[in-house]
């Protein structure tokens, strides 16, 4: 039994302390925002927060979670201090901007791009390149550097 913070909640799972977190995110706690893309840490569709800093739960094993805070994209915006119901601004501007395409990538591009900005609100374009890392196969790539533009005033 390991017992992690997920979300502001305290969640038991019978798992592992190997298992990687995200499959105990998806399959234990029926979490699926986060998504199975490579599961070595290459692409970053699984990214969550640990201490609000982003990670690849594909390759996080459960013990080493297990004394984090993890937000997931379903606790982004009551992370950041918001209603039930409301979305984060960087799922706002997802919206506006129509950054998607498939879909598949995005609940791990905006954790990374909510990570960035909150490190560093106003990210040059070379820090943004360097910090959104992650593999987008509809090359969504342009409209996710306008929306971090867009959001850090740089439009
Ligand atoms: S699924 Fe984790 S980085 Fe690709
Ligand atoms: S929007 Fe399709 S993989 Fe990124």
């Amino acid at each position: 039994m390991i017992t992690l913070t997920v979300n502001g909640q305290t969640r038991r799972v019978e798992a592992e302390a190997d298992t990687p977190l995200l499959w105990v995110l998806r399959e234990d706690l029926g979490l699926t925002g986060t998504r199975f893309g490579c599961g070595v840490a290459a692409c970053g569709a699984c990214t969550v927060h640990l201490d609000g800093e982003p990670a690849r739960s594909c390759a996080i094993p459960l013990e080493a979670a297990a004394g984090a805070g993890i937000t997931t994209i379903e606790g982004l915006p009551a992370a950041a201090g918001l209603a039930e119901g409301e979305l984060h601004p960087v799922q706002k501007a997802w919206i506006e901007i129509q950054v998607p395409q498939c879909g598949y990538c995005q609940s791990g591009m905006i954790m990374a791009a909510a990570a960035l900005l909150k490190a560093n609100p106003k990210p040059s374009d070379a820090q943004i390149d360097a910090a959104i890392t992650n593999l987008c196969r509809c090359g969504t790539y342009p409209r996710v550097r306008r929306a971090i533009r867009a959001l850090s005033g740089q439009a």
